[in-house]
């Protein structure tokens, strides 16, 4: 069986119609800015907002990396703050880092799961800081009814992450409109880099319903992907966190280029409210399967909460990735490497996410049978903790 690790692009989404159930937050914010990744809004945003070198942004010890490179290129300087193995802040710290002053706080809703925003929002509110939500993992997500990413003064989202579309990164601004992000001149994004994107989703899409028909396309967009790099045609990457900072994902002057309207085409034909129950009933139906190892203290799915993909907490995260790989399950070694600065900075506990946090996939394309698979996998082979 192939489980694929991300939701495929079924051919319908390129012609369907568009659903008659309007679009949710994000996509129905007054002011947004659709960039080709969340990266590019980041960067965007900090620039906009005039952060000169000394201006501070306090961002959490357990980050991707490109989150904290992006508010750098822009020319802020960070100050950490530690996060905890539930994946949550230490309030206390960050009243006391509060004092010196730093002009903004940068949290992130790891998996889909939300920050404790009434605390976070006050302690913005007397200490005057802006209020950025990173919702790059927390699409469709939301807390005692209100989305996340509508707390916050600004917010980022991937769109790509959670829907089966090739590219898409959104900045939202909630409440201060900064002009300059209102009328940016963004370039279009290359129809190869699209193409090539699409192609590889829905391969993903034929695997997870037929593997030797699925395996044969990969093969066929592998050879085309080398003929095109013989070529010297270069594509954009998306999702690019990789360790090596001079990669492609990290040109400060690709960060200008808008989001495809394909995108924009098939984000009217997806149904929200579907994606969000089947990512619920997957990441309840893998709780339940392994019982009592259910890692990180995430043992309720609360109401609202659309998870990402289900973390698996293993001893030897390589080994672990490469034997349910080998068993057809696309897992992934969630953020191995942060920004290189901020190592020095890491706390005992993002260390320890570092090192054992696997993903295991849940989302809208995974079936149930799916799900009792990839558990029984993670059983046999013994891979919890
Ligand atoms: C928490 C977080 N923020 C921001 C980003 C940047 O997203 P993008 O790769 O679309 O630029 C990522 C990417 O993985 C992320 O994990």
């Amino acid at each position: 069986m192939y489980v694929p690790g991300w939701p495929g692009l079924k051919p319908g989404y390129f012609f369907g119609v568009p659903s008659t159930n309007g679009l949710p937050f994000p996509l129905n914010a007054q002011n947004k800015t659709y960039f080709y990744v969340a990266r590019s809004g980041i960067y965007h945003l900090v620039r906009a907002l005039g952060f000169q070198n000394g201006d501070t942004v306090l961002m959490p010890d357990y980050h991707s990396g490109v989150e904290v490179w992006a508010v750098r290129a822009a020319g802020a300087r960070v100050r950490y703050y530690h996060i905890n193995r539930n994946m949550e802040p230490d309030l206390d710290e960050l009243r006391q880092l509060s004092r010196s002053n730093p002009r903004a706080l940068f949290l992130i809703h790891y998996l889909g799961w939300p920050q404790p925003m009434k605390e976070l929002m006050a302690l913005c509110r007397e200490r005057d800081m802006i209020l950025i939500e990173d919702c790059a993992l927390a699409l469709l997500s939301e807390v005692d009814g209100q989305p996340l990413g509508s707390f916050g003064d600004y917010a980022i989202f991937c769109l790509y992450k959670t829907l089966p579309v090739p590219n898409g990164g959104l900045l939202v601004q909630n409440k201060t409109v900064l002009p300059a992000l209102s009328s940016m001149n963004l370039k279009r994004c290359d129809w190869v880099s699209v193409v090539g994107r699409s192609a590889e989703l829905m391969v993903e899409w034929m695997r997870g319903r037929s593997e030797p028909v699925g395996n044969a396309l990969a093969w066929a967009k592998r050879a085309g992907g080398r003929a095109l790099t013989a070529l010297g045609v270069n594509r954009l990457p998306v999702g690019d966190i990789s360790p090596d900072f001079r990669s492609p994902g990290y040109d400060v002057t690709k960060l200008n280029i808008g989001m495809s309207p394909l995108c924009m085409a098939m984000m009217t034909r997806f149904d929200y409210e579907a994606i969000r129950h089947k990512r619920r009933r997957n990441y309840s139906l893998m709780q339940e399967m392994l019982a009592s190892r259910v890692p990180l203290g995430r043992k309720e799915l609360p109401p609202g909460v659309c998870p990402l993909f289900f973390p698996l907490l293993v001893p030897d995260k390589r080994a672990a990735a490469r034997a349910l790989r080998e068993r057809g399950v696309a897992a992934v070694e969630l953020w191995n490497y942060g920004f290189p600065e901020a190592k020095g900075e890491e706390g005992r506990d993002a260390r320890f996410l570092r090192d054992h946090v696997l993903e295991l996939p849940i989302h809208q394309d995974v079936t149930p049978s799916q799900v009792e698979y990839v558990a029984d996998q993670v059983l046999s082979l013994g891979l919890n903790f």
